[in-house]
């Protein structure tokens, strides 16, 4: 849980990934997509923040983005005291350790010509100076880690279920002792079934050493299960930040409304009450996003001026950022 003492591991500053789009025979660039296009966010030291959104936001960009798999249109991005927003791909291997990623497709990310151990094993092979026997020692001990039986170590991804397959592949991304893993919809592959069991395991990893993540997910359920602080995107931004009892219990944001007014409410007697909010229209393409705010075309309680000028992003009380027209920034002393 999050106290006064808290620090940020991870701090993004106006982070933008923008993809060229190249169209003709000469492959000339006429527009860009922009998929991340200015977000700022801290994810403090042992949290779980929680990053959802409708599908296309930019939630899978944004994490790999912050973990560098690409190289970003602009941002600063601060992991660990280091300022990695602009390094060099080839500079960037010294700090691979401390950041890794789970993916949402354990089947796609695991190598089926490797065994097990040789999936494990192999960043450890490109990380460290461990002798053979060591590195099949740390192995085994990872695989007790995530609930697989060592015995198994010689067999290939294929004869694993789902469920046992994402937990090689967080075997895998814990292999080098990471303090920051961007779970990219870890579950979301996963049968209902074991869905639990795979959360259960990465909040019971987090607690005992002492992990911090970034989980990306559009399942507000889960979210509200696992994340300490929730932010929610929409088309490249990042619209509303809270810590999570504040987001589910008095959502700011129109669009935070909408998407919350759309989980089912497990307890009958309160679904009644619940009025859902239907959003018109389709999300607009992140290549050509309107004017003003983004959410203007869409949005219920939408005004004039939010179909010209850009809501600023702030601090509307403590700890509970917004970008919204409704609400006034009153430190704001340029006016
Ligand atoms: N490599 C790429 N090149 C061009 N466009 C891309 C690339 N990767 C993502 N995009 C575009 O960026 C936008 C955001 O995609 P992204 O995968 O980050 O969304 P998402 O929120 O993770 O969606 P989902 O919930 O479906 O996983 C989409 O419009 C997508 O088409
Ligand atoms: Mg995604």
């Amino acid at each position: 849980m999050l106290d006064q003492t808290s620090k940020p591991l991870v701090s993004v500053r106006d982070l933008k990934m923008h993809f060229p789009i190249h169209a003709g025979l000469l492959r000339r660039r006429v527009g860009v997509v922009k998929a991340v296009d200015g977000v700022s966010f801290d994810v403090m030291e042992g949290e779980t923040l929680g990053l959802v959104g409708e599908s296309g936001c930019g939630k899978s960009t944004c994490g790999r983005a912050v973990l560098r798999l690409y190289d970003i249109t602009s941002g600063e991005i601060t992991i660990d005291g280091e300022e990695i927003g602009q390094r060099a791909q080839g500079k960037l291997r010294e700090m691979r350790p401390t950041m890794q990623m789970v993916f949402q497709d354990p089947q796609a990310s695991l190598n089926p010509r490797m065994t097990v151990e040789a999936i494990i094993k192999e960043p450890l092979d490109e990380h460290t100076k461990l002798s053979e026997s060591e590195k099949r020692e740390k192995v085994a001990e990872l695989m007790d880690a995530v609930g697989l039986n060592r015995q198994f170590a010689k067999r290939y991804p294929q004869a694993f279920s789902g469920g046992q397959r994402q937990r090689i592949g967080i075997a895998r991304a814990l292999a080098l002792n990471p303090k920051f893993i961007v779970c990219d919809e870890p579950i979301a592959a996963l049968d209902v079934s074991i869905q639990a069991q795979v959360v259960n395991l990465l909040e019971d990893l987090q607690e005992q050493l002492g992990l911090t993540y970034l989980f990306i997910s559009h399942d507000l359920s889960m979210v509200r299960h696992i994340a300490t602080r929730v932010a929610v995107m929409y088309l490249g931004k990042i619209v509303e930040l809270a810590p999570r009892e504040a987001l589910y219990d008095e959502p700011l944001h129109p669009y935070t409304k909408a998407l919350l007014s759309a989980v089912p409410e497990p307890d009958p007697s309160l679904a009644t009450k619940k009025e859902r909010i239907v959003l018109k229209g389709d999300v607009p393409s992140p290549a050509n996003p309107p004017a003003g705010c983004n959410f203007c075309t869409r949005c219920p309680s939408v005004m004039d001026i939010c179909k010209t000028q850009e809501p600023e992003y702030f601090e509307v009380s403590p700890g509970r950022f917004t970008a919204c027209h409704l609400y006034q920034n009153t430190n704001d002393t340029a006016e």
